[in-house]
């Protein structure tokens, strides 16, 4: 299988932590298996230049917000919007397949907001959730349903 092409964004470094244990752990299965896949996963920062995607990806942003009822209205995204512009970006969108959520669940209904909000509007289902840098079973449940999603493409 090809390897899982992974978008995320990290401001205080979990997601970061989150994905590099999360390609580690995906390279330890491919070792293992090689049917299994690898995950490539790439970081997106303000000095990002913006590309063309060309191969189907997920993304994984945590959530900064400010205001709002909590639901879905009159929040305001911090510190990740560059990851939605790149989302955004001419055609980007059409190959984002999945979005997985971080944050901290002392959030309440906001927890994951960020990510419920690009999954509407970029018309990709959410897929996954974990709390801060996520933990080993975090790591092996989100990698089987990043196969289960990449096989039904
Ligand atoms: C200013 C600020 C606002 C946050 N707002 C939310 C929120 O609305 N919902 C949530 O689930 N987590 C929220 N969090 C928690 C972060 O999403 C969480 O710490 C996440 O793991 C950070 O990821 P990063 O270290 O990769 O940037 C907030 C954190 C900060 C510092």
């Amino acid at each position: 299988m090809d390897p899982i092409n992974m978008l995320y964004i990290s401001i205080e470094g979990n997601t970061r932590s989150f994905m590099e244990r999360f390609s580690a752990y995906a390279s330890q299965q491919h070792a293992i298996d090689s049917s299994q896949p690898e995950v490539v996963a790439r970081e997106v920062t303000e000095q990002t230049d913006f590309t063309d995607e060309r191969e189907p990806f997920f993304v994984s942003v945590p959530t900064y917000l400010e205001g709002g009822n909590g639901i879905d209205s009159g929040v305001k995204e911090l510190m990740t919007n560059v990851l939605g512009e790149y989302i955004q970006y001419h055609n980007n969108a059409r190959q984002c397949v999945g979005v997985i959520g971080s944050g901290n669940r002392n959030f309440n209904e906001q927890y994951c907001l960020t990510a419920k909000r690009y999954a509407q509007r970029f018309n990709a289902p959410f897929i996954a959730d974990f709390e801060l840098r996520g933990t080993s079973n975090d790591i092996e449940r989100i990698y089987k349903i990043l196969l289960d999603q990449s096989k039904a493409q």
